[in-house]
């Protein structure tokens, strides 16, 4: 590519997260909340009737409670053992990347365990699920006013899904729940509207980072994953892609210690260049 495109390019992506302008670019602009129009729902409607209650008691599970040890351990895994997850683990992992604590106002927004700009919550978070206590394998929908899961079909091949998914990054296969974070864009555009796209990003990294942290508390491991094929994960949940939309990932399994070596040899090519 030209030198030139390249700067251009470069300088776009730049403007867009560029943020305290003291002039405003554009004064006369006004979002659909200052409109006064009508909030978006605040949360997806269920894609199916019947939906799995979570348990929300956390009895009989080994989690970390210290917070410090958690911090300090926390780190991305991509070795996975293939042990059953329960289904209790599921619940807990979906509480605290996305559950909702309470209703602010009557129906403004919801407030989670995750912080949000405007507390607008533009997510929904689709799984693919192999090899947790209690659930067919297949691709799932979290609830999360009702703390639930919907199950929306099963796939012929599942980890073949999950490789192509995270472009071909196949290792993830191995995981017991891939999730899956799509963006429901007016969700954040109602309040922010052109100034919407920056913050719906930074608030997606608030979500792994809780999702890291509770893999860790349970003694599970997963690993952030920004190369996702978004059209098609799109085209296999039933999103259309314009309104809403696949952007992230995070496969999520059980690891062992055993698997240090395993886990270096992602990046052995650090060694062999001298990096
Ligand atoms: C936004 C984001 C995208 C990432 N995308 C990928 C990815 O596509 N593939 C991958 O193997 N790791 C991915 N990672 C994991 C990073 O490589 C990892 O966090 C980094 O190497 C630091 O290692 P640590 O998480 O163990 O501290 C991603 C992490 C983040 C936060």
């Amino acid at each position: 590519m030209d030198e030139n495109k390249i700067r251009e390019l470069i300088e776009k992506g730049r403007a867009s997260l560029r943020v305290g302008y003291r002039e405003d670019p554009y004064p006369d602009y006004q979002t659909d909340q200052e409109l006064k129009k009508p909030q978006p729902p605040l949360v997806k409607e269920p894609m199916r009737e019947e939906a799995i209650s979570l348990p929300m008691d956390f009895e009989g599970i080994e989690i970390e409670k210290d917070f410090l040890t958690i911090v300090n351990r926390r780190s991305s895994h991509r070795v996975y053992t293939q042990e059953v997850v329960s289904l209790k683990q599921l619940s807990y992992l979906l509480w605290c990347m996305q559950g909702v604590k309470e209703i602010r106002g009557k129906s403004y927004a919801t407030l989670r365990t995750v912080p949000c700009g405007g507390a607008r919550h533009p997510f929904e978070v689709y799984m693919a699920i192999r090899n947790v206590e209690g659930l067919q394998d297949g691709l799932y929908h979290y609830l999360p006013m009702g703390h639930k899961i919907e199950f929306l079909g099963s796939v012929e091949d599942l980890q073949g899904f999950i490789g192509v998914s995270l472009m071909e990054q196949i290792w993830a296969a191995k995981a017991n729940i891939v999730f899956y974070f799509s963006i429901v864009f007016y969700r954040a555009e109602w309040r922010y509207g052109i100034y919407a796209h920056r913050g719906i990003m930074t608030d997606a990294g608030h979500i792994t980072e809780n999702l890291y942290l509770a893999c860790t508390a349970l003694g599970l491991g997963g690993c952030a994953i920004g190369a996702v094929d978004g059209k098609y994960c799109d085209e296999v949940f039933g999103l259309d892609g314009e309104n809403e939309s696949i952007v992230y990932s995070m496969p999520v399994g059980t690891v062992s210690d055993n698997d240090k070596d395993k886990e270096q040899d992602f990046y052995a090519f650090v060694k062999e260049q001298g990096l």
